[in-house]
């Protein structure tokens, strides 16, 4: 091989390096942590309740429904958890986020990790999401799926200072391309991926040691992934992936202090770094796992919403 060859030998070995480098997870320092996990009640959040309760950490869960919190704080003391509380509230309402910090800070005495998970199922039961300029969804979408997060995070943020412990966001794909039916939901991850990239900075020039893990998810089995592959006729060529492997990703990430991780590596990885080197590309097979569409968006039809 000439100089390039091995100029570019070694190129590849770097990246295939930095593509595969994994750092080590030590399922140890999980023991006894004091973790809040929000929107647990089924799907990757219930998930990554029993897997940090496996761990034998101190978890606190939340979600709406008090029925299910029980059920799954039961299995969680069944599996281990050092603690397992839940508090019942809705995450885009300010009190419930105070109680859900101010109760982790009064049973647990500090906080660990803050894993932001809920997501506000969609009330309306609207066939299309074609954009049709519906702010008044727009705004209760916002109001639980990136104020929240955002008011959570400020609650918390003096506790885990105390403890240099860890911010974890759980964004998507959704949240790094352009995807069609999800303009309103898009929106809320981009936004999450830009509020806390730019809180890491303001943190690192304070000095303070609190880690920020934004998880790019692909496709993951859950019931509003379902929902939305048959309700948009997606492809079933495209795969979903099991959430309890999702619901380790996030936590080995959050626990390793990565700044993002990937899951499924494959779709998440590819569809993040290949966006800003053939954008269009990239967009084309995001719309290709549809059929074409039967309607436009009430916004040209006229129709009212
Ligand atoms: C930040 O905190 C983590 C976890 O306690 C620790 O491993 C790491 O060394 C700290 N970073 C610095 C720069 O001290
Ligand atoms: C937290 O991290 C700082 C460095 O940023 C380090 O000096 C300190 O010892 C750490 N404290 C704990 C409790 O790990």
């Amino acid at each position: 091989m000439g100089k390039l060859g091995w100029t570019l030998a070694l190129l590849l070995a770097v990246l295939a390096g930095y593509i595969w480098y994994e750092p080590a997870f030590d399922p140890k320092s999980l023991r006894g942590a004091r973790v809040v996990v929000t929107g647990c009640s089924t799907g990757i959040g219930e998930q990554m309740a029993y897997q940090y309760a496996r761990l034998g950490a101190r978890v606190l869960i939340t979600a709406r429904r008090e029925a299910r919190l029980k059920k799954v704080t039961a299995k969680m003391k069944d599996l281990g958890a050092l603690e397992a509380i839940y508090v019942a509230g809705d995450m885009g309402k300010p009190e419930d986020c105070e109680r859900t910090i101010q109760t982790a800070k009064e049973k647990f005495g500090g906080l660990d990790y803050l894993v932001l998970n809920h997501i506000g199922t969609n009330h309306k039961s609207k066939k299309a999401f074609l954009w049709d300029g519906d702010m008044d969804f727009l705004h209760d979408h916002v109001m639980i799926n990136y104020y929240s997060y955002i008011r959570l995070a400020s609650l918390a943020l003096p506790l885990l200072h105390q403890t240099n412990g860890s911010l974890v966001v759980v964004g998507s794909i959704a949240g790094k391309v352009g995807y069609p039916f999800a303009t309103f939901y898009a929106a809320t991850k981009f936004g999450l991926d830009g509020f806390f990239i730019s809180l890491r900075q303001e943190l690192v020039m304070q000095d303070i040691n609190v880690s920020v893990t934004y998880c790019v998810l692909g496709f993951i089995d859950t019931e509003p992934s379902r929902n939305f592959q048959e309700t948009f006729e997606m492809s079933k060529d495209v795969k979903a992936s099991p959430p309890s492997d999702c619901a380790m990703a996030i936590i080995k990430g959050g626990a390793t202090r990565q700044r993002e991780i990937y899951y499924p590596w494959r779709d998440a990885w590819f569809g993040t770094k290949l966006k800003p080197l053939v954008p269009g590309l990239l967009e084309h097979a995001m719309r290709s796992v549809f059929p074409p569409l039967k309607e436009k968006s009430h916004l040209f039809t006229g129709k009212k919403h």
